[in-house]
């Protein structure tokens, strides 16, 4: 059968011609100078896939083709271009049905992708903890799953003729390749759970605030996390060893150590799956005391990064709203007036080069002004004998002040919302409510 655990579609060392069709509206929205221009993301997909451009095919029509995304006419261009190119591979820039898919590969004789599979392609290649390459199969196998009877003739194009070209895979054989797929996505889900249930529970052991960067792909996230940090901290502590290997700590000048984590860069149109299946990962930033959403001011499309950055988040219900904007590769900023506007307009920004090592002294105020100014004085009130929640507490806060009433313990701390919740949420602790104003967390000077 197909293999499910294979690699994506292993585009690398293929010669792709790039194809997208886009709307009038989009054309004009968009303002491309040439209408090539839109494929320029794509390009680089492509190429972080290990293929090569070698030629662009562009269509701007009102609604895509039911059958074949492009009119009749231009995929008999596609099919003369594949030729006079001599490319293998064809990549479109948006996702296509998998009977979309089926009858362009007939049309033209080609392989043909699309930008999920490429993005999935590139997060296989990537994906460095257990953690994330469970991930990344079970997001292929649920993009793979209705698309089974294409991915059989990719396999036999790829064993050139080995694999049965004389004989498709048969309905008997596609519905045995189904089951089995559904089997490993339950075993890929169950396996999900138990990490991410174990690195929830670490989580929470730690007395350390946690600071996460989020950002589009290439934004300078891993550069920024190694001049940070400096390149051999990992966090060593046994009890982090199964966290993701991308968490180091790092010791905010005039604060002390926290826990900084990378994550997954975004882009945009991201295949769902694949945000789905990043879940868990990207659980790890809306539990985060802080988060850092790094951004490439150079890039000329800053804006728009930050606008998918922002849409990712919410669709997993983060709140981006605290979140410190760090306008990165600021030493690659042509017209100072490009970062004088992107600061304009978010206000809570900091420039910085992660790779100069400019304004990062900065970033390090910010963070510690924020990390110090987001603890609470909250009363709580736990049971005497909840020996897990008294040992959290005394770990995890500073305790103001402390009495008991029966066999209750009342007591003041200063105490980061995350620790909060955690004892109250998982701790069985509660909020003491005896004192009117004392159950509003008060906001504590840093
Ligand atoms: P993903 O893993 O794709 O999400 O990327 P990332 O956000 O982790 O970016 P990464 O740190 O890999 O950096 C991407 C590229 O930008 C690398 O070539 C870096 O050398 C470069 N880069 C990062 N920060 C800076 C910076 O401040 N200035 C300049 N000039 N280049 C930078």
């Amino acid at each position: 059968m197909a293999d499910p655990k294979r690699d994506g579609l292993k585009v690398s060392d293929q010669k792709a011609v790039l194809v997208g069709v886009y709307s009038p509206r989009q054309r004009k929205e968009a303002g491309w100078s040439a209408n090539e221009d839109a494929l320029d993301e794509l390009a680089g997909l492509v190429e972080a896939a290990g293929a090569e451009p070698v030629a662009r095919l562009v269509q701007i029509r009102d609604e895509p083709h039911m059958a074949t995304v492009l009119g009749t006419g231009k995929v008999a261009e596609l099919t003369q271009l594949i030729e006079s190119v001599g490319a293998d591979l064809i990549a479109f820039d948006t996702d296509l049905s998998p009977t979309q898919g089926k009858n362009l590969e007939k049309e033209t004789d080609t392989v043909v992708v699309d930008r999920s599979e490429i993005i999935l392609d590139i997060f296989a290649a990537r994906a460095r903890t257990h953690e994330a390459k469970l991930q990344v199969e079970l997001a292929q196998l649920l993009y793979m799953r209705p698309r089974l009877t294409r991915m059989w003739t990719h396999l036999e194009r790829i064993a050139s003729g080995s694999l049965g070209s004389a004989r498709g895979p048969g309905e008997k054989q596609l519905e045995l390749d189904r089951r089995l797929v559904d089997t490993r996505i339950a075993e890929l889900r169950r396996k999900l759970k138990e990490v991410e249930k174990r690195r929830s529970r670490e989580a929470n052991r730690t007395p350390l605030q946690t600071v996460s960067l989020v950002g589009y792909t290439n934004a300078g996230k891993s550069t920024l996390m190694n001049a940070l940090t400096g390149a051999e901290v990992y966090v060593a502590d046994q009890l982090f060893a199964t966290l993701d290997t991308r968490t180091r700590t790092w010791d905010v000048p005039g604060y002390g150590p926290t826990l900084l984590s990378d994550t997954v860069g975004f882009v945009s149109n991201l295949p769902h799956h694949l945000v789905a299946s990043f879940r868990s990962t990207l659980e790890e930033s809306r539990q985060a005391d802080l988060l850092l959403h790094v951004v490439d001011a150079s890039d000329p499309h800053a804006e728009e990064h930050i606008a998918t950055v922002h849409e990712v988040l919410t669709d997993l219900g983060i709140d981006d709203e605290s979140s410190l904007l760090v306008l990165n590769k600021a030493d690659r900023v042509e017209d100072r007036s490009t970062l004088d506007v992107l600061r304009a307009r978010h206000e809570d920004s900091v420039s910085v080069s992660a790779v100069t090592g400019h304004g990062l002294d900065r970033l390090g105020e910010r963070v510690a002004a924020r990390l110090g100014g987001e603890f609470e004085t909250a009363r709580l009130r736990l049971s005497a004998g909840n020996g897990k929640a008294l040992h959290y507490l005394n770990t995890h806060s500073e305790i103001l002040s402390q009495e008991y009433e029966g066999s209750d313990l009342l007591a003041e701390a200063r105490i980061t919302p995350r620790h909060l919740r955690v004892l109250t949420e998982k701790l069985d602790a509660a909020l003491d409510e005896a004192e009117e104003p004392a159950v509003v967390p008060i906001r504590a000077a840093s």
